[in-house]
């Protein structure tokens, strides 16, 4: 088994130009499977609320439902680094809301690190959770929990003023102290300029290829979430046609006699056999 990498192991794999790939997970399942597959890190992202409880975005996320998700992933990747999304509100509030909430990720789920959105406006926030001694990764770019306020899930930093914003947010989230930053749906000429102006990792979804490693949300890449494919996604998987032809096709044998079939069923025990049949006869009715 892999040893469980750590934030110095994200430094020294960013010095060497090595990239580091995660993924979201959720539960036990996906998780243990990300882990199998030498996943270097994972997000229990608040994108949980779409891909796994079916809200429209990320806003109705509560801090009790990304913290039962944390728990399981942890369960499922005891030995992967585990970051914890700070959900909408847990963090926006106060300086000390926020490390009480970061810190729950750390004491109830065993996660490695938490998330959270925003540049210069959280700065604060950052710095708070920081100077607590909990690993806090920023997230810039297109935010999800205020796509109200961007004007929707659209890509941000595409002129020079917003990618100037960019940058200062990307510096201000190293200065509070944050162990890396993720940029979300970015131009790859931005995410280069950040990539080498700051000396933490800078990873990215959606930001093109010139950062320190990338992230994808598994009902994406894994075709299971189906409201809306961002152009960044690459496909590697049809889950939800595998499942839904899966369902059909269970549906077919039950209503056909197919299924259950004789190497399905328990078997009395031979040894019994006419004892059984005695019984049954005993206490036929009709
Ligand atoms: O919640 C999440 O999965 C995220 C990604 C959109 C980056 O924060």
């Amino acid at each position: 088994m892999a040893k469980k990498k750590g934030r110095l192991d994200f430094v020294q794999m960013k010095q060497k130009g090595e990239k580091v790939v995660w993924v979201t997970a959720y539960d036990f399942p996906m998780a243990s499977f990300a882990e199998q597959a030498g996943m270097d890190m994972i997000l229990v992202g608040d994108s949980l609320g779409m891909v796994l409880l079916g809200y429209p975005g990320t806003v109705p996320v509560t801090m009790e439902e990304c913290l039962i998700c944390c728990k399981a992933v942890r369960r499922g990747a005891p030995n992967t680094f585990c970051i914890g999304d700070m959900p909408f509100l847990s963090y926006q509030t106060t300086d000390a809301d926020a490390v009480m909430n970061a810190g729950r990720f750390l004491k109830e789920a065993d996660m490695d690190a938490v998330k959270l959105e925003g540049g210069r406006r959280v700065q604060s926030k950052i710095k708070a959770i920081a100077d607590a001694g909990i690993l806090v990764m920023g997230h810039i770019g297109l935010t999800p929990q205020s796509s109200g306020a961007l004007g929707g899930f659209k890509a941000q930093g595409r002129d020079p003023e917003s990618a100037r914003e960019l940058i200062l947010d990307a510096r201000a989230v190293e200065e509070a102290g944050a162990f890396a930053i993720l940029l979300e749906a970015v131009p790859p000429e931005l995410t280069a300029f950040i990539t080498k102006d700051l000396s933490i990792p800078v990873y990215g979804i959606g930001a093109g290829a010139p950062c320190d490693g990338q992230l994808l949300i598994c009902g994406d890449m894994l075709g299971m979430f189906q409201a809306f494919t961002p152009k960044f996604v690459k496909k590697y998987a049809a889950v939800a046609e595998i499942e839904t032809n899966a369902f059909k096709e269970y549906i077919s044998d039950v209503k056909s006699g197919k299924f259950p079939a004789d190497e399905h069923c328990y078997h009395i025990l031979p040894e019994r056999a006419q004892e059984y049949e005695h019984m049954l006869k005993e206490l036929t009715r009709r």
